[in-house]
């Protein structure tokens, strides 16, 4: 039975070894131990991780600017995709937005990530054509 529960900095090592297997998700230095560990610390209890067992097999990653939420790495295990685990992770963000007043989560997508961009269709995600990202380096 998979069990989930609120990421900690020492699901790190699973989560990490989880999102180099699969494709779509973009990894950077935003995913080092020391960066995950200040974004965990800033967003308690946001992230969430699915156990088979003792095995990560589903990550999300979830905070808020006090405006509007933001996901990331929602990653579900090969051999466990398609049995309701990425959903089930990103409604336990909902639940945590929810609790605080947040109405609305934005998610980025690798834009040829097609499996990934049906997924969030299909759950009622609205693909927003009209905006794009725009980014800067901060140093
Ligand atoms: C995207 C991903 C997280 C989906 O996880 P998953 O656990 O397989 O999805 P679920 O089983 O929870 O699916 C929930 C619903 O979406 C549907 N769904 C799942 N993948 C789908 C797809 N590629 N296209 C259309 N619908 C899809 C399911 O059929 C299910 O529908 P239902 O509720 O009517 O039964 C998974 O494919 C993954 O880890 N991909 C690689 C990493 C990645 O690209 N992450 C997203 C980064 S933005």
């Amino acid at each position: 039975m998979i069990k989930y529960r609120p990421m900690k900095i020492e699901d790190y090592e699973g989560s990490y070894a989880l999102w180099k297997n699969l494709e779509g998700l973009g990894l950077s230095s935003a995913d080092s131990f020391e960066a995950i560990n200040v974004f965990l610390d800033r967003n308690p209890a946001y992230s969430h991780v699915a156990m088979d067992g003792d095995v990560i097999v589903g990550t999300v990653l979830c905070g808020h600017d006090g405006r509007r939420g933001y996901l990331h790495h929602l990653a579900v295990a090969k051999n466990h995709q398609k049995s309701g685990i990425g959903k089930n992770l990103f409604k336990l963000c909902f639940e945590k937005l929810a609790e605080v007043g947040i109405k609305k989560s934005h998610i980025f997508v690798v834009a040829d990530n097609e499996n990934a961009i049906q997924f969030w269709k299909k759950n009622g995600w609205e693909h927003r054509d009209y905006l794009i990202i725009m980014s800067k380096q901060v140093e």
